[in-house]
Order: C-alpha cells, then structure tokens, then sequence
C-alpha cells in the first residue's frame, strides 16, 4: 500500500489547485511545471501528493495500459474512462486529457470529444498538430474548452513520419516548428507539449511563446517537463526505450520517491541533462 511522504515535506503550506489561469502566471514568474501521465486514481493520488503540476491522461495509454503498438486504436471512450479514474485521485493538479486519434479532425467532432473529457473531470485538452487543427483550437477556446497544444513528434502521425524519430533537426523544419509554435498560441491553447526536438529549436520556441512549453526529449530550456509514468518507474512496456527516458525509482527508491525526485530535478533544472537531450 502506498503511503504518502509527509515528512520532509510536512512544514509545506497547503498547495492551491492549479487553474488554467495560474499556467501563464507560472511562466511569467519563472516557476517550472511538473507534469506526469497516469491512468488511474491512486497513481494520480501519489502524483498529486507528490506535488505534481500537470497530469496527462495520455493516448500512450494505448501502449504502455493496452499493449497496443502505437496510440492509434485509443479511443474516446478509453481517454473519458481513464479521465474519470484519475480524477478521482486528484485534488490539486491540473487534469489534462489526450484527444485521440480522429477525434479532433473536424472542430465538431472535437467539440464532442472535448466535451466528454471534460465531463469526465479534465480542465483541458491536448491535440497534435498545427496546421487544420489551428481551426479546431480557435473553436474548441471559443467554446470555453482550455487546449494544449503538442508539436515535434506527434505519435498519432507515426505512419506519415515512418517512426516516432526527433523532428526539426534541419533550419527549414525548425523554422516550420517555430511558426506553428506562434500559430497555436495565437490560436488560443494555453500550453505547448514539445516532443522529441533539438534543445535549442525547444529553448527558441519557449522564449518565443508566451504559453507555457513542456518538453519530452525537448531539452533543459522548457518551461516543464513530462514524462510517461511508466518511463518514470523504469517499466518495461516493450516498446523501445528513447533517450529522453531515465528511471527516476532508480533514484527515488519508491514510486512516491520517483515522482518526487522527477519533480525536484525539473524544479532545480538538472533534467534532463545533455544526455536525455536531443542536439
Ligand atoms: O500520450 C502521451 O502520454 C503524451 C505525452 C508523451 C506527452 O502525449
């Protein structure tokens, strides 16, 4: 049974909820985000009193819950199902839930999708890809439906990409990376995932931005840092293990302390070092 860390951390005041409005805030103050991914309650419950930010209900759920090879047969109603289990064990970080594959290709159908997710307890969506989805960004902030934006290696693309490989490594598709950066902030999304890109393609997106970015394999210079929880713990989900991956239970000695250790090396900015980057 998991019991939470209190001690080092017992003289901490009580932690406000995170809102929405508070992610521009963290920017502007400097303070960086911790985010996770996780699938059920009492996993989310140890994040949250771990001190997690930010917790993705993600459609790697399709791979590292289903076993599946990519995140593509994930559907809505596996992200409002897994939304709803770890809202159950949040009480303070903000709840993000992934958009499928498809289920934002029209503003209406995302419309739909979004709406479920956030029923099911989420503040926010999360959607790959700038480009048409510009349109569904506009639409879904109009409608009062937070989004995050994610851009680099987008899984749901693995078929057209060929692989899940690091992207905008050449000037011309880092300067692509960089005006879709702008584009969808401009669209209305209140935070950026970046994935898989060189460190200073990230660095130049996040002083670019005036949204939060939150890398994975994108450097030292976001503004946070998310990690798949199952890459966290040092699980073997069968799939290939990337560069950006450490196992922090290694370190942590305990799933609480995992997490607690990948929030404080976010927080001190020691990961991910030059060796969980991309150049
Ligand atoms: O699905 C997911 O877990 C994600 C993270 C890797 C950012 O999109």
């Amino acid at each position: 049974m998991y019991t939470p860390i209190t001690s080092a951390h017992a003289a901490e005041p009580p932690r406000k909820p995170w809102t929405v409005p508070m992610l521009a805030d963290a920017k502007r103050g400097g303070r960086r985000l911790v985010m996770l991914t996780a699938y059920d309650a009492s996993f989310a419950r140890c994040m949250d009193d771990a001190g997690v930010d930010l917790v993705l209900v993600g459609d790697s759920l399709g791979m590292v819950v289903q076993g599946q090879t990519s995140t593509l047969p994930v559907s809505v109603d596996d992200i409002a199902y897994h939304t709803a289990c770890v809202a159950r064990g949040l009480s303070r970080a903000l709840l993000i839930s992934d958009l499928p594959f498809q289920a934002d290709a029209t503003p209406e159908r995302a419309l739909d999708a979004s709406t479920r997710c956030l029923q099911a307890g989420a503040a926010m969506v999360k959607l790959e890809g700038a480009g048409h989805k510009l349109e569904v960004i506009r639409f879904l902030v109009e409608r009062e439906i937070p989004v995050c934006a994610h851009l680099g290696l987008t899984p749901q693309s693995v078929l057209r990409l060929g692989g899940y490989k690091v992207q905008g490594r050449d000037e011309r598709a880092a300067a692509r990376l960089r005006e879709d950066a702008r584009a969808v902030a401009e669209a209305g999304a209140s935070l950026l995932v970046l994935e898989c890109v060189p460190s200073q393609v990230a660095a130049d997106i996040t002083a670019a931005v005036s949204i939060p970015t939150i890398g994975i394999g994108a450097g030292p210079q976001c503004d946070g840092q998310v990690l798949v929880l199952h890459d966290l713990l040092g699980i073997n989900t069968g799939h290939r293990r990337p560069k950006f991956v450490k196992d922090f239970l290694a370190d942590g000695g305990s799933v609480a302390g995992a997490m607690h250790a990948f929030a404080d090396a976010v927080r001190d900015g020691s990961f991910p070092d030059a060796a969980h980057s991309y150049e």
